[in-house]
């Protein structure tokens, strides 16, 4: 008997026990179910290169060889033979892949909508779906190409259904519907900032349960204690904006270009400013917790370019040399500043996390904004200072990609977490499951904040609510 899980379908009742498979499902049962015992494997990449391709909205391409850390003979024994599909369209950018079960990447695709973020300054929810549901077709279909494979070689498809815009997150799931209703195939609905933590697993293959992850990204910032597949502990959340939103509008009012989002341009600028000139507080100073605050620094970014004024509409190409310079030292003093909150934040949650399971040897720090290289440094000291270690996905792994939502559908489908095949038409108008708003994991007691600012959006119960529940209806169905 199959588990369903994450129910995409108000037709279908989730978390509700398939007693008649349809005949794809006897089929995945007896080809795929059958070699996944023990339940979770630590997987691992295999050594050979994968298939990166990068299309702008301009529908330029690159391809990037991705070597990971394992001997081929030692990948293809951890090869169960699944082969999944991950569909990502949950911001801005939209993302394929084709991952096989032993964690080999064998194709990825983004099309990133560049432009668009440059000419509004940000994302902006319509002209994003627009987007994407201009490029969406294309990037699934070049993903298989890029892979050598079709449809009829997959064992399932993986699409993100939340958190994030709702009017984005209905493309990437009324395609994966349609190639999975089309070709009968078992479909999995995934948790991006899951994703972002569990494609850590991908590229480490020492990474088992219990870790600790710290997601950062443009909406969320969340540090988790990851207890097992799907069951996490918040430990502490933004009270406000997270870090990637700080880094986008210190770009936009620094001038940066931001056409690779704002974060990678403050980045590079702050390379060449001074990271103590301007005083910048750190958030939170006063808060015995967790949690975090962005909204504050931006504000004194904002104060310290009018106080110098700099002005945002002349791009930074075109300022004098001491205007760069003051630019320059923005970026770096808010860089600073900005990770140090990271910092302080993370050494307190290694505490709470080692008292709550002593045994935990990692901490993933994932999400876009891990993808900058001071980040990584600073918080590399900051773990090993604890006796653990890092584990950083390589940066095209950080930022939002296809790959981490195969893989965590492969994770999921593995125990048997998944929808049966969706029909093979479904009219326009359906209603999707989508969760724009979806917290992962169970809010820890004690580390709930004072200055949380209570948001009144309906808000879905958390992934780890759900499984719960799920487990403890299956404990007494036995
Ligand atoms: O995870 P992600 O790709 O998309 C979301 O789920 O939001 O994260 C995007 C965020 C943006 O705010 C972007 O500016 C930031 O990650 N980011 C960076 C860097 N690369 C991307 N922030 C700082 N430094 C970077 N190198
Ligand atoms: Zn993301």
């Amino acid at each position: 008997m199959v588990r369903l899980f994450l129910t995409l379908s108000p037709a279908i009742s989730r978390l509700s026990f398939l007693a008649a498979a349809s005949p794809s499902l006897n089929r995945l049962q007896r080809h795929h179910f059958d070699k996944l015992k023990p339940k979770i494997s630590l997987i691992s990449p295999s050594s050979s290169a994968s298939n990166f391709q990068r299309t702008g909205s301009s529908c330029s391409t690159r391809t990037i060889r991705v070597s990971s850390s394992l001997p081929k003979s030692e990948s293809s024994k951890l090869d169960d033979g699944l082969i999944v599909l991950g569909i990502e369209t949950s911001c801005d950018d939209t993302a394929a892949a084709v991952v096989r079960g032993n964690g080999e990447i064998l194709s990825q695709v983004i099309s990133s909508q560049a432009e668009l973020l440059a000419q509004y300054g940000g994302v902006a929810p319509k002209q994003a779906e627009e987007a994407h549901s201009r490029v969406i077709d294309k990037v699934v279909q070049d993903a298989l190409d890029k892979s050598n494979l079709t449809e009829k070689d997959l064992s399932a498809v993986a699409v993100t259904i939340g958190p994030g815009l709702g009017l984005c997150l209905r493309v990437g799931v009324q395609k994966a519907r349609r190639v999975a209703g089309a070709f009968n195939l078992p479909i999995v609905g995934v948790h991006h900032m899951e994703a972002h933590a569990l494609v850590a697993r991908l590229v480490e293959h020492e990474l088992s349960f219990p870790f600790m992850a710290l997601l950062i990204s443009g909406g969320h910032n969340i540090i988790v204690l990851a207890h097992k597949l799907g069951q996490y502990t918040q430990l502490g959340t933004t009270v406000d904006d997270a870090i990637g939103e700080a880094f986008d509008k210190t770009a936009k009012w620094l001038g940066l270009d931001l056409r690779r989002s704002g974060g990678p341009a403050v980045e590079e600028l702050a390379l060449e400013g001074d990271s103590n000139s301007v005083k910048f507080n750190v958030p939170m100073k006063n808060h015995k917790d967790c949690n975090f605050s962005y909204a504050g620094l931006k504000t004194q970014v904002r104060l310290a370019i009018e106080a110098r004024e700099i002005d945002g509409q002349c791009p930074v190409s075109s300022a004098t040399k001491e205007d760069r310079r003051n630019r320059a030292d923005i970026a770096a003093s808010f860089q600073r500043v900005a990770v140090l909150h990271l910092e302080e934040k993370c050494e307190r949650a290694i505490e709470w996390a080692l008292k709550l399971e002593p045994s935990i040897k990692h901490m993933v720090v994932s999400g876009g904004v891990a993808s900058n290289q001071y980040v990584r440094f600073r918080l590399n000291n900051i773990v090993e200072n604890k006796n653990l270690k890092l584990v950083c996905p390589p940066p095209n792994l950080c930022t939002d990609n296809g790959v981490m939502v195969a893989w965590t559908g492969l994770e999921h489908f593995r125990v048997g977490r998944f929808d049966p095949p969706p029909p093979a038409i479904e009219p326009d108008d359906f209603v999707y499951d989508l969760r724009p708003r979806w917290p992962l994991g169970e809010e820890y007691a004690q580390g709930r904040s004072e200055a949380r600012s209570m948001k009144t959006a309906r808000v879905h119960p958390s992934l780890t609510s759900i499984i719960r529940a799920d487990s403890l209806q299956q404990q007494t169905q036995t």
